[in-house]
This record gives C-alpha cells, sequence and structure tokens, in this order.
C-alpha cells in the first residue's frame, strides 16, 4: 500500500491572516491544499493566483482549480509561488483534459484530474497513464464542512484497483472517522479543510487524523 499523507485545506482558514493560519498547520502537514474556485465552475469563489502567490510555507502546494475553462489559466498558477508543485484541475470543467496535462507537466509539476461524486470512476480510466494523480470528491465542490459521501469508497477502489502505483487524493469530509474508509479504500493523500482549521490545536487535529488513518 501507498503511504498516506495530509494536507490540509485552507479553504476553511481565515483568509484575513492567511499566512499566519498556514503556520498553524505547516509544520504538521505534507502539503498545502488549495481550493480555487471561480462562481462559475461552482457557486463559491474563493481566490486565485494572485493570493497565492504571496503565501508562505514550508510545504509544497497542491493546487485544485474548480475552475470554468481551467486550461485558460494553467502558466498563472504553475508560475504563482515556487512552492506550487501539484496542479489538478475538473474533467468536468474542459474538453482539453490531454493538452492541460501536458502543459502542466511541462511546467515541471504533477498533474491531477479531479472529478465530481457524479463522475463514475471510468471517466478517468483513459487518462491514469498520463497524469501523476486523481483527486476524488468526496463530497459535492464548491463549500467546506459538508459530510462525507460514503458512496465515494468503491470509486476509490476501483480506481486503485486499476491503478496500483497511482497518488490518490479524497477531498471532502475528511476527518478522524471517515480517513481511515478513505485509505482503506485505497486512497493516499487526505485533504482536510475544517475538521483542522475549526480546532484551536490544528496540529493535534492533524495527528488525530494521521492516528486514526494509521499513518
Ligand atoms: C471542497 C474543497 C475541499 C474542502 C474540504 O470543494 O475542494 O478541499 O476544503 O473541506 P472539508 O474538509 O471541510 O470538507
Ligand atoms: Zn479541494
Amino acid at each position: 500500500m501507498k503511504s498516506s499523507i495530509i494536507a490540509p485545506s485552507i479553504l476553511s482558514a481565515d483568509f484575513g491572516k492567511l499566512n499566519e493560519e498556514i503556520a498553524s498547520v505547516d509544520n504538521h502537514a505534507d502539503l498545502i491544499h488549495c481550493d480555487v474556485m471561480d462562481g462559475c465552475f461552482v457557486p463559491n469563489i474563493t481566490f486565485g493566483n494572485e493570493v497565492i502567490k504571496n503565501i508562505k510555507c514550508s510545504k509544497p502546494l497542491d493546487v485544485h482549480l474548480m475552475i470554468a475553462r481551467p486550461e485558460k489559466h494553467i502558466e498563472a498558477f504553475a508560475k504563482c509561488n515556487e512552492m506550487v508543485e501539484m496542479i489538478s484541475f475538473h474533467l468536468e470543467a474542459t474538453r482539453k483534459a490531454e493538452e492541460i496535462i501536458k502543459e502542466i507537466r511541462g511546467f515541471g509539476l504533477k498533474a491531477g484530474i479531479a472529478i465530481k461524486p457524479r463522475t463514475p470512476a471510468k471517466k478517468i480510466f483513459p487518462f491514469l497513464k498520463k497524469i501523476d494523480f486523481v483527486l476524488v470528491m468526496t463530497v459535492e465542490p464548491g463549500f467546506g464542512g459538508q459530510k462525507f459521501i460514503a458512496k465515494m469508497i468503491p470509486k476509490i477502489e476501483e480506481i486503485r484497483k486499476k491503478a496500483p502505483e497511482i497518488d490518490i487524493e479524497v477531498d471532502g469530509g475528511i476527518n478522524e472517522q471517515t480517513a481511515p474508509l478513505a485509505v482503506k479504500a485505497g486512497a493516499n493523500i487526505l485533504v482536510s479543510g475544517s475538521a483542522i482549521f475549526a480546532q484551536k490545536d490544528r496540529e493535534e487535529a492533524i495527528s488525530r487524523i494521521k492516528t486514526a488513518a494509521e499513518i
């Protein structure tokens, strides 16, 4: 089994003091997950490359693009901060997945495809050999603090069976209870927003999720 890592999502952080908030998770995190929302592909709006540019952290940035026509913005996100290491975009948001993957990799970054809960696993199969990771949404994208959709477990298992070596990131409703279920199904990158940022002691919250998932 691939070893698992944890990526706190700054969606649940206080954007008014973002670098302070990031500092509170930086030591214990493996990646910092940045949720970019455009109010079009998803109903909510968060932040873009100009905000990511000013992020200070010691861990790689994992940029999750929940935007329409991501092909128009890859370069801006790839170049905005030298800590950006991974970029994922939604399969449902573009017809240019192949080109986008090539572009992300051309910048020396890891390319991932994200799929919404209603998108079946088989839609990602043609891309599995061409990408570095799959992001399986375990809630409807757009908001933090939603309940983990347990029906996504078989989908994670299906992808893991098809691609034993790929990184599978799960995003949405991950906490001490759900992290072990996702890892058991084959996920190895755990995104968690509210379960970490809602706690006073964020490092302890991360440790508790890691312990529960036996990371
Ligand atoms: C949802 C985002 C997630 C979100 C997860 O659209 O992609 O990254 O921040 O937040 P929680 O862990 O609160 O579900
Ligand atoms: Zn996300």
